[in-house]
Order: structure tokens, then sequence, then C-alpha cells
């Protein structure tokens, strides 16, 4: 028997609500009816307590730092998996055979160049444009060339998908490359993922690239750790999009500038230009903490805290050792990991923090990664989408096949002026 809520009116009248339990054990009170049964909204900002859908993808626990894609835990892909067969557990929902995964991989391959005239596009921006903003123009441009969308977009276009998968790194590395003033690198499909991506961020074609398997490694790792997040902002924002229908290209490129902002994957840059800031400033981090908790002080430890975590951030641990790793192997040091550290035990030693439960997010070491790989920083975010993609794709995808979708179209409390007389300009 399904087990009920009841709601209890002024008026006396009883709402029964119907409580939904997910394959972990968690439960919601489904509110469709509510509305229709007795008038009333639900109201909650920022969407704290709000469950938008059911989904099979990702499994949070924030309370036990458990992050799950398909039932399989982030720290066993981070270790044995791979960022392509992470995309296609993720999009398709099971780990690939030998074949598919094959399969899967040539058909990524063969689509890794762009229509020759979207080079031009690059010309229109100015030099110093955001990656970001290069990033979603283009992909959104993709939906002028490959139409096949419009006019059936109810269908879940596969290849579209796999488009996205496959020009992502290209349109990023070229974005890269014209705010450095060198010349596109084409894709190398002799390569894989990873491989390809470098070559083309840092390739040249006066001189053989050699790709560093210590940065190859380092770079799938973060990418599968990013891979997908549940109902994150701009997880929220793709499956919106999509629910009015719009094409794949249209719905990834809302995703990308959801992502952007720095309460989101805009953090990571931000997160680098603070401790930047911090070490130009003497390395005083007690300063910034004292900063972080004052409220008039308008600012915040980027990298700290999360609405969903709230003991720790399991892929901020895995990106903290990949870190030391990196930098050890990589024979590099940085001064701004050792801020970092200061910084997060200065945090977590304080009061304010643990109490608010607030603890390094993904965003906090990854930084010093993409730093140390030569990715400059505000192309951080741009990693992020990268990564994100499969995700994006797979919550799409599971929208667009759900045979109860409907178009996303939240409610309001209208706290407005009440109903008043037009009064003509020259009255006024
Ligand atoms: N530094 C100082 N105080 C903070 C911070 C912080 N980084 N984060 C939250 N707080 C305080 C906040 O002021 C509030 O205090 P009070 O209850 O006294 O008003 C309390 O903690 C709860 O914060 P909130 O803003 O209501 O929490 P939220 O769940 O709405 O926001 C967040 C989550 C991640 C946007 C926020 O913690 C934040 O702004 N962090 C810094 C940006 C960041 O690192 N973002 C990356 C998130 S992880 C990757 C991703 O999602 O892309």
């Amino acid at each position: 028997m399904t087990e009920k809520a009841e709601v209890k009116l002024s008026d006396g009248t009883t709402i029964e609500l119907p409580v939904v339990v997910g394959s972990e054990g968690e439960r919601a009170l489904d509110i469709s009816k509510l509305r229709a049964e007795s008038g009333l909204i639900t109201i909650d900002s920022g969407y704290g307590n709000t469950g938008s859908c059911s989904s099979a993808i990702t499994f949070i626990d924030g309370e036990k730092g458990i992050l799950r894609y398909r039932g399989i835990p982030i720290e066993e892909l981070a270790e044995k998996s791979t960022f392509v067969e992470t995309s296609y557990l993720l999009i398709n929902g099971t780990l690939p055979s030998q074949t598919e995964l094959t399969n899967f991989q040539k058909e990524i391959t063969r689509h890794t160049m762009l229509y020759e005239h979207v080079k031009s596009f690059y010309d229109g921006f100015p030099r110093d444009a955001h990656p970001m903003a290069i990033l979603a123009s283009v992909v959104c441009s993709l939906s002028s060339f490959y139409q096949d969308e419009v006019g059936n977009p109810e269908e879940t276009s596969y290849l579209n998908s796999i488009r996205l998968m496959a020009k992502l790194p290209t349109i990023a590395a070229w974005a890269y490359k014209k705010s450095v003033g060198q010349p596109f690198m084409y894709p190398d499909n002799s390569l894989n993922y990873c491989e390809n991506f470098l070559q083309m961020m840092f390739g040249l074609p006066v001189e053989k690239y050699e790709i560093d398997p210590v940065l190859v490694e380092a770079l799938d790792t973060l990418l599968i750790i990013h891979a997908d997040h549940e109902q994150n902002c701009s997880t929220s924002t793709v499956r919106l999009v999509r629910s009015s229908l719009s094409n794949m290209f249209a719905t990834i490129a809302s995703g990308i500038c959801a992502l952007w902002g720095h309460r989101h994957g805009g953090a990571n840059q931000s997160v680098i230009e603070m401790l930047q800031q911090i070490h130009q400033d003497g390395g005083n981090v007690k300063k910034y903490v004292a900063m972080a908790k004052d409220k008039e002080s308008g600012f915040r430890l980027m990298g700290f805290g999360h609405r969903v975590y709230k003991n720790f951030d399991p892929r901020a641990k895995i990106i903290k050792k990949k870190c030391d790793a990196l930098l050890s192997k990589l024979n590099l040091e940085d001064p701004l990991l050792d801020i970092a550290q200061e910084l997060e035990e200065a945090a977590l030693n304080d009061d304010y923090f643990k109490e608010k439960r607030l603890y390094p997010n993904v965003d906090f070491y990854s930084g010093i990664i993409y730093k140390a790989m030569g990715i400059p920083v505000n192309a951080f975010t741009v990693m992020f989408a990268l990564g994100r993609l499969p995700g994006w794709i797979a919550h799409a995808k599971e929208y667009t096949e759900d045979p109860s979708n409907r178009i996303g179209r939240p409610r309001q409390v209208y706290t407005g002026p009440q109903e008043q007389v037009y009064v003509p300009i020259n009255q006024r």
C-alpha cells in the first residue's frame, strides 16, 4: 500500500499526499495534485526541497558524502574507468562491453572535426573573449548545421549527442588558440579523447607535441569526477530547456551558460583568483577566513560549501589526492597549493565553517591541477563543461524518453501591485 501524508488546512479539510520512495530509500511528497485539490501551491526558493523529476542516473547522499553514477561509486570509476567509458555508462545506463565501447569510441572519433565555416565564427569574437562565451555560442550555432532535430525534436538525437561529445574538445581548444593568437590544431583521430584534446590545446603545426601520459591520466580523472551531479543548476537548466523540445545543441548551450556563474562551475576560476589574491597579499589566510565570516564584506571562500554535501564532497577528496600526486610527478611546486591547504585547515577548524557545515568542494583543488597542466585560468570552467557534457546528455535523453514528460513550468506567489489603472504619460 502506498504511504500517504496528510496536510490539514485551516478550514478543516485534509489533503492526502502520496509518499514516493526512491531506490535508495529517499522519500518525497508527491504534490502534483495539490493545486487541483486545494488551490495551494508550494514555495521553495532555490528549490532546496523540491524534487523536479525522478532520475535513474546519479545518486548522492550529501550526509554520507556518497556519489554514484548508475550505482557505481565515484571512487571506483575515478580509479578504474576512463572518461569515455563513464560517458557511455551515464548516457546508456550500463557499463559497455568491449565491442560497445570500441564502437562508441569510433563514433565519437569520426565526428571530431567542425564544419570549416565554423572557423570563421571565431574571427568575430574579440581576442579577449571569455572561452565560456565562445563555447556556448559555437555549441548553439551547431544547430544551424545539423538541423535534423528541427521538426521532430521529441526524438532523442543520439547522433547529435555523439557530435557534441566529439566536437566540444575541438570547440574548447580553438577558443584557447584564438585567445593566444595561435593557429587552430585539427583533431587527430589516432589519439584517445584526452590526448587529442591536449594536442589541440598545446600542439603547434611547426613542431611535434609530446603528449605527457601523466597529464592525460590526470585530465581523464578530472573529467570523470565532473561527469554528472544529478539536479544541479546547469543540469536542471538542461532538463528545463529540453522540456520545451529545444534541439540538443541549444539545450547543451543553455547548460554551458548556467555552469558559467561563479556559484556553480565558475567557482574553479574564482578559487584560483582568490588564492592568487591571498598570495599577493602576503599569504594572510586568517584575514580571508575572517572576511568570509563577515556578511558585510560580501566575500565568500570560493570552493567552499555545497547545497547537498554537508560532511565532505567525495570529489574534493579524489582531486586533492590527484593534485598532490600530479605536482610531485611533474616535479612542480605551487605556492597556491600551500595556501589552499592552509586555508582548508583554518576553515575546517573554525566554528563558523563547522556550524554551517562548509567543506571544500570539487572546485577547491581542481584549479591547481588545471594550472599545472598549463590551462589558462579563464578556461577552467570550460574544462568543467567538457566533463559535465555526458551528464547533460544523459539527463536530456532520460527526460526525452520519459513518456510522462511535460514542459517545465514552475508557479509563483505574486507579490506585485494589485490591479491599478493605466495613467497616461502626461498625467504621471
Ligand atoms: N563562504 C562563507 N560563507 C558561506 C559560504 C562560503 N563559501 N558558502 C555558504 N556560506 C554561508 C552563507 O553565508 C549562509 O550563511 P547564513 O545561513 O548565516 O546566511 C550559509 O553558509 C548557507 O549558505 P547558502 O548560500 O544559503 O547555501 P546554498 O546551498 O544556497 O549555496 C553554494 C551553496 C555552493 C552556492 C555556496 O556554498 C557558495 O556560494 N560557495 C562558494 C561558491 C562555490 O564554491 N561554488 C561551487 C559549488 S560546487 C561545484 C558546482 O556546483 O559547480
